[in-house]
């Protein structure tokens, strides 16, 4: 990969807020999950009425992203036209966060879900030390510090939205770290039914572990952790798109070779 290249997706606000940096994912969900809210905030750039919220147990506190949209096309607002079967909804935070864990990318906060103000919502991890958005550093046009894993996260999140047939990968979706880690957030218009591949033009390379992991994503374990989210028609289309994506990778590898297409980051971390 050439050295300072860097990837965008095309074409966002941070915060830094003080946490528990070296909770488990399951202390952050068992602190997200149990902690009183104690304020309410509006997030920066949002539109779809995402909340920032400070939770804190008494000994720690910490913020947490609140989403509690649960539109359909039925019901949905606004100008644009009706996309079939849309949907926007909360729990799709968790889908989103449930499959990034068993693909091992570790690059979704932790998500639960509990209720706010009366209704069900998604409460997800503030990202710990918010360095900006890729919107932010798009726009300022800022060279990532570590070009090389910059660009492998890249293609990572390129490869998780067209599995979860993203609609809203805008670059306000993408937090970046102090240590430029990539986090995706807000899944709420992702996981739609259509079994192909939304930008097949995006499947440029491929994380090794990952694609082996996609070659092995067992239905009946996606069924399991995913139907309280999902419909069924929604994890099977999950499964068809996995399938397609490495049908794609493995065309391209035959073409060019595993050195052009395949890369090593999850192996490391
Ligand atoms: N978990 C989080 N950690 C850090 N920052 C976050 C988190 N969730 C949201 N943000 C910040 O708040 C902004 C808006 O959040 P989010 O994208 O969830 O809201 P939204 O209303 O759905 O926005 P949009 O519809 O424009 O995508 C993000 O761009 C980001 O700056
Ligand atoms: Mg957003």
């Amino acid at each position: 990969m050439q050295r300072n290249t860097v990837v965008a997706l095309g074409l966002a606000a941070g915060l830094s807020v003080w946490g528990q940096k070296d909770w488990s994912d399951a202390q952050k969900a068992e602190f997200l999950k149990t902690a009183e809210v104690k304020a309410t905030h509006s997030a920066p750039d949002g539109i779809t009425g995402t909340s920032r919220v400070t939770l804190s147990n008494g000994k720690v506190t910490h913020d947490a992203s609140v989403q509690t949209i649960d539109l359909t096309s039925q019901n949905r607002s606004g100008n644009s036209p009706p996309e079939p079967g849309f949907t926007d909804r909360y729990a799709y935070n968790l889908a989103a966060y449930e499959l990034d864990r068993m693909l091992g990318l570790n690059m979704v906060p932790v998500t639960v879900i509990r209720d706010f103000d009366g209704k069900k919502g998604s409460y997800t991890w503030w990202v710990d030390d918010v360095l900006m958005t890729e919107k932010q550093r798009f726009l300022k046009k800022v060279t990532p510090e570590y070009p090389d894993s910059w660009n492998q996260q890249m293609h990572i999140v390129r490869v998780f939205d067209q599995l979860i047939y993203n609609m809203d990968r805008n670059l306000g979706n993408l937090v970046i770290d102090k240590n430029w880690k990539l986090w995706m957030i807000d899944h709420g218009r992702a996981f739609r039914m259509w079994k192909q591949i939304k930008e097949k033009n995006n499947l440029l390379k491929c994380d090794r572990v990952l694609l082996e992991r996609l070659r092995k994503l067992d239905a009946a374990e996606l069924h399991a952790k995913l139907d309280e989210d999902l419909t069924k028609g929604q994890v099977d289309a999950i499964k068809a798109r996995a399938e397609l994506i490495v049908k794609e990778f493995d065309a391209k590898i035959k073409k060019k070779g595993e050195g052009e297409i395949l890369y090593d980051y999850l192996k490391g971390q």
